[in-house]
C-alpha cells in the first residue's frame, strides 16, 4: 500500500523488510527442528543468522525509539492512547527477547550450537517471530493508517529525515 506520507511508506518498507526476515527465521527453524542443531558450518543458517541480528538490532533500537519518541507521542495527543499503551508494551517485551536471542546467536561457535543452545533459541526464535510480527501487524493496521490521517504533511519530510538519521 502507497501511503500520501513518505514517512508512513518508510515505516512500511522497514516492517516488511523484518516480516520478510522473522519468515526466513521461522521458515528455518522448522525445517532444521528443535533436535537437530544445525552444523556449524552451514553457510545458510550462518547467514541467516548474522541477518536476523542485524535486522532486529535495527529494528529494537533505532525503529523502536523513532515510534516512541517521534509517532507515539503524537498519537497519544490524538487520543489512541489504549492502543499505544499496547504497542509500547510489546516493544518492551520485544526488546530482551530479541537482545537474548543476539546473545545466543553472537558466542564464539568453532563446533556449532549445543543441543541446549539451539533448542533455547529454537524456542526463543519462533516466540520473537510470532510476537514481533503480530505487533507489526497492528502497526499496520491500525497505527499507520492513523498517522496519515493525523501528521501534517508539512511536518512530512523533517520527520522522514529525522527516521532516517536514526539508522
Ligand atoms: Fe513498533
Ligand atoms: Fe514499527
Amino acid at each position: 500500500m502507497e501511503y500520501a506520507l513518505n514517512i508512513c511508506n518508510s515505516l512500511h518498507d522497514d516492517h516488511m523488510k523484518t516480516v520478510s526476515m522473522l519468515e526466513d527465521l521461522e521458515a528455518a527453524l522448522k525445517r532444521i527442528g528443535r533436535n537437530n542443531p544445525p552444523a556449524a558450518d552451514d553457510a545458510d543458517v550462518n547467514k541467516m543468522l548474522d541477518d536476523l541480528v542485524a535486522v532486529m538490532d535495527i529494528e529494537i533500537t533505532s525503529h523502536f525509539r523513532f515510534e516512541e519518541e517521534h509517532l507515539f507521542p503524537r498519537a497519544e495527543q490524538m487520543g489512541g492512547g489504549h492502543m499505544l499503551m499496547i504497542l509500547r508494551d510489546e516493544h518492551d517485551t520485544i526488546r530482551p527477547l530479541a537482545a537474548r536471542i543476539a546473545e545466543l546467536i553472537e558466542v564464539p561457535r568453532e563446533n556449532g550450537f549445543d543441543a541446549e543452545t539451539w533448542a533455547k533459541l529454537y524456542d526463543l526464535g519462533l516466540e520473537l517471530a510470532e510476537r514481533e510480527t503480530f505487533h507489526i501487524q497492528k502497526e499496520e493496521m491500525a497505527f499507520i493508517p492513523m498517522l496519515s490521517q493525523i501528521i501534517d504533511p508539512s511536518d512530512d519530510e523533517a520527520l522522514t529525515k529525522t527516521f532516517l538519521s536514526f539508522k
